[in-house]
């Protein structure tokens, strides 16, 4: 048995290409009392991973160089040294980029996003997406950060992606009217066919400001943020008197380091009293399991739809976050690893 790992070879600035990254054969690791043995399934990909491998300040060290490459995995036990945990157990955790990890029981928990999977009845990559990091960011970021009313307007920025789906959907359980924004024609047909957004409007077909007022005639009571940049600069200029702006993720600015200037908007907010906050998903980890049953309810009982762009094979791994900056991935971005 041979352990497949993916390292960080060197540290990039702005989006990590496939250079930064290599792929490595080392024995699969003994366990020490206490340590499970996973046999990665699922590899997750996930925009954040752009800020993980930065040297600029996070809301988590940097991976170091040489270092296998941190991310989220599903998996299965295959020897355990721990009580609670016997081989063939389904599982979710912060794992790496690797075939196999050795991992200390007791650190598989809510605050590294990690649990026993237990809905055996639905794919274990669920637990990856909309059963995982991104159904969470989308349930606590629009619930408690945002506070939709019913009747309100919500624009959602990478709208047909794992975390703007989820929240487009959860918006309308809410009692919202939905317009979702992402790129290019495909994802449009999406938001609106898969997602149930109310519209949908496609940012790189231009004139996004004309698109946005005919889309939200009587402005944006929320906003939920996943880019920054340009498409932001179009929405908070049509926000509504008492708007909510969720700010979630980042994906449009390539480098924070000199911080990018834009339009200068506090006047606006004032005007129309709106609000704005940044939310980090790790301040819910005590609400997680009330959170992922609700998800999960939503998911069997076919409320809460997702969509998988499942990448076969390690290999795939290095390139794999850039190709989420270039907008590749229609639905929540995987490698599968082993059957
Ligand atoms: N705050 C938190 O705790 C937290 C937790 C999890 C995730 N997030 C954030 O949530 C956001 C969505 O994550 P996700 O996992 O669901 O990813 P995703 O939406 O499935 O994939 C990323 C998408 O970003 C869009 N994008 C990439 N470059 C862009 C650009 N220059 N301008 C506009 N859009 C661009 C692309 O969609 P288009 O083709 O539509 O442009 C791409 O498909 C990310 O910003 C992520 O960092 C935040």
């Amino acid at each position: 048995m041979r352990n497949r790992q993916v390292l960080l070879k060197s540290r990039p600035v702005g989006i990590p290409q496939a250079e930064h990254f290599e792929i490595v054969e080392t024995p699969v690791p003994a366990l020490r009392a206490g340590q499970v043995l996973v046999r990665n399934l699922y590899l997750s990909v996930e925009p954040a991973m752009r800020g993980w491998v930065n040297a600029a300040a996070n809301y988590s060290d940097p991976v170091p160089v040489g270092a296998v490459m941190r991310s989220l995995a599903a998996g299965r036990i295959e020897a355990s040294e721990h009580p609670d945990w016997k081989p063939g157990d389904l599982v979710c955790g912060m794992f790496g980029w690797q075939d196999y990890a050795a991992v200390d029981a007791a650190s598989i928990g809510p605050a590294t996003f990690g649990r026993r999977v237990t809905e055996t009845d639905l794919p274990l990559s669920l637990s990856l997406g909309v059963l995982g990091l991104n159904g969470l960011t989308a349930y606590f970021g629009l619930l408690e950060v945002a506070g939709p009313k019913p009747g309100d307007t919500v624009v959602v920025s990478t709208a047909a992606g794992s975390v703007g789906s989820a929240v487009g959907q959860i918006a309308k359980l809410s009692g919202c009217r939905t317009v979702g924004i992402a790129g290019g024609p495909d994802k449009v047909r999406q938001c609106i066919e898969t997602f149930g957004y109310d519209a949908a409007i496609d940012y790189k077909a231009g004139d996004l400001a004309q698109r946005l007022r005919d889309a939200c005639p009587a402005g944006v009571d929320v906003y939920f943020d996943n880019t920054s940049g340009p498409i932001s600069d179009a929405v908070m200029v049509q926000l509504a008197i008492g708007a909510r702006v969720a700010i979630c993720g980042t994906a449009a600015v390539a480098n924070w380091d000199p911080i990018p200037a834009g339009p200068r908007i506090e006047r606006h907010l004032l005007v129309k009293r709106a609000r704005i906050q940044g939310f980090v998903i790790f301040d819910w980890t005590s609400r997680f399991p009330h959170a992922l049953a609700r998800l999960a309810d939503w998911v069997r009982s076919g409320r809460l739809r997702y969509l998988e762009e499942v990448l076969e094979g390690i290999e795939q791994a290095p390139d794999a976050i850039a190709g989420l900056y270039r907008g590749e991935n229609l639905g929540k971005r995987l490698i599968r690893i082993a059957s």
